[in-house]
């Protein structure tokens, strides 16, 4: 079977991250997105992947992409972001006529992409995958009749059940000739909802998968640090660079090569990437320091640090600092501070 993964467009609700990279790219327990999205699909023994992009972040992807281990990618250009169903149709030609795997390259799961392929491979039609959430208004959302799916609606103003549509799908190739019937939604995009419910209407079998784990759909800001805590949970421990004597471990940490840590304390899980500074500092849980990143005398707790970001004596919670992004000073913050961003922050550390 072949995936394909939707990661067109830039995500605008990410900025000012996304300003000079889709959201995609943007770091997540020390790796972009889109490369934890392809390990999922890795760990079901999926080895060719169509990876749906916008002309002008194929480069991009390439460059951070270019050694990914283990799987075949082929690139598939969406020349506008004009809605899941219309990308899934720009993959029409690298599909043909089997049956295929559907992933956002934005959503993660903790139980990974084994349960819904099974699914798939025992009721032989559509499944889509579901998670009951407390607010689905902002997701699709199923209602299901046993273990049959009976009616989509995309992002309902009145929810007409809990069953939030995850970003996972498993298709028979007559899904692209329902995503040819449908026209635009009101946000006019060709949404998979609008395809999926065609296939009901003509009395296709829609299987339902029910997540028994979580499932973090990357949109925010905030995603990014759920994200984050919910991969570090099955942190690896290592420690490839230099660590001093005076440096008190606590919890699975992870140092890349060529960082150097002195005399700090590092509560996991926590990752300090390739060539990262840390000295006279508290880190973690869930902080993750980019690569070249230097942070001295600081206090971090749920942070993500990316590339050649600096923190001196601040105490930050619950931030994101973007490449280059600077923060100096003993106050205490919560920041979401973009490429090249400076922070000076006053008064005592709390
Ligand atoms: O996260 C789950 C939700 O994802 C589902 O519940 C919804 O039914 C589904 O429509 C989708 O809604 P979003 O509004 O969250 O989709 P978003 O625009 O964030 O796009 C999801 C991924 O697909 C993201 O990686 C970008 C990619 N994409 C999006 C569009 C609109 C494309 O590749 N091409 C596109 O045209």
């Amino acid at each position: 079977m072949k995936a394909v993964v939707l990661a067109a467009g830039w995500g605008t609700r990410l900025r000012p991250f996304t300003h000079t990279r889709p959201k995609h790219l943007l770091p997540v327990a020390g790796k972009p997105l889109i490369r934890q999205v392809l390990g999922m699909i890795a760990a079901t023994g999926i080895e060719e992947i169509g990876l749906v992009v916008s002309p002008n972040t194929l480069e991009l992807f390439r460059s951070a992409l270019g050694n990914e281990p283990g799987a075949h990618i082929v690139y598939i250009l969406q020349p506008e972001p004009k809605g899941l169903a219309h990308a899934v149709l720009c993959a029409e030609g690298f599909v043909g006529h089997e049956d295929f795997l559907v992933v956002l390259g934005d959503n993660l799961l903790g139980e990974g992409l084994r349960p819904v392929l099974e699914k798939f491979a025992r009721e032989r039609g559509h499944v889509v995958a579901l998670k009951a959430v407390e607010d689905p208004r902002r997701f699709g959302v199923a209602v299901v009749e046993g273990e049959r799916i009976v009616r989509l609606v995309e992002k309902p103003a009145e929810p007409p059940s809990p069953w939030a549509i995850v970003g996972v799908y498993v298709f028979r190739p007559s899904l692209f000739a329902a995503a040819r019937r449908i026209r635009p939604s009101p946000r006019g995009e060709l949404e998979i909802t609008d395809a999926i419910q065609k296939l009901v209407e003509e009395g296709e079998p829609v299987y339902a998968h029910f997540l028994c784990d979580w499932w973090q759909d990357v949109g925010r800001p905030e995603d990014l640090l759920a994200a984050q805590e919910r991969l570090f949970a099955a942190l690896t421990p290592r420690l490839e660079g230099a660590v001093d004597a005076a440096t008190r471990i606590q919890g699975p940490v992870a140092v890349e090569r060529g960082a150097v840590v002195r005399n700090s304390l590092l509560r996991g899980p926590l990752w300090i990437g390739e060539e990262a500074e840390v000295e006279g500092a508290t880190l973690g849980p869930n902080v993750a320091v980019g690569p070249r990143a230097r942070v001295r005398g600081a206090h971090l707790r749920d942070c993500i640090l990316m590339e050649e970001a600096a923190v001196e004596e601040a105490t930050l919670v619950h931030s994101v600092l973007g490449p280059r992004a600077q923060v100096h000073g003993p106050g205490q913050a919560s920041l979401l501070l973009g490429e090249d961003g400076r922070a000076v922050l006053k008064g005592g550390p709390a």
